[in-house]
């Protein structure tokens, strides 16, 4: 296995609930390690483009409008195989669908307010930090 870096983020529904503790806590108990981290308001340009990919999808609109409601945390995770164990620790995309123990099992309101974001590749990671973090923001240790 390898050591990689991933990006989470801690969405609008968890910070407005005050969870951002809870959920470092079981993405640190998941062995991932906190190396860059902070809480930022993204506006519309900025969650349009981080979701362009979604562009086409119906629920493109709501998606930008929950993301931009309140702030998020955006954090590079690291560790062993990060991005898979950062996903396995969040659950599936909708709560209904997660495993017990699971950051969206305990936390996500909706499939939509489901409280963290995950990269989904090693690709996608490395766009995805570099969309919110300077190098010099990054710890690799
Ligand atoms: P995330 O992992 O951030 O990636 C895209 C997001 O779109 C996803 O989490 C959900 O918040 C949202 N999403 C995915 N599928 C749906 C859906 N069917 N309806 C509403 N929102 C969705």
């Amino acid at each position: 296995m390898a050591i990689e870096n991933t990006l989470s983020i801690i969405k609008p529904d968890a910070t407005k609930r005050n969870l951002t503790g809870l959920i470092n806590a079981k993405l640190e108990n998941a062995g991932l390690k906190i190396i860059g981290q902070k809480r930022i308001q993204l506006n519309k340009t900025m969650a349009e483009n981080f979701y362009y990919v979604h562009k086409d999808k119906p629920f493109f609109n709501d998606l930008v409008s929950f993301m931009t409601s309140g702030p998020v945390i955006v954090q590079v995770l690291r560790g062993d195989n990060a991005i898979k164990i950062n996903r396995t620790v969040m659950g599936a995309t909708d709560p209904n669908e997660a495993e017990e123990g699971t950051i969206r099992k305990e936390f996500a309101e909706t499939i939509e307010a489901n409280s963290v974001h995950g990269s989904d590749s090693l690709e996608n990671a490395k766009k995805e930090i570099a969309f919110f973090f300077a190098e010099i923001e990054i710890i690799n240790q």
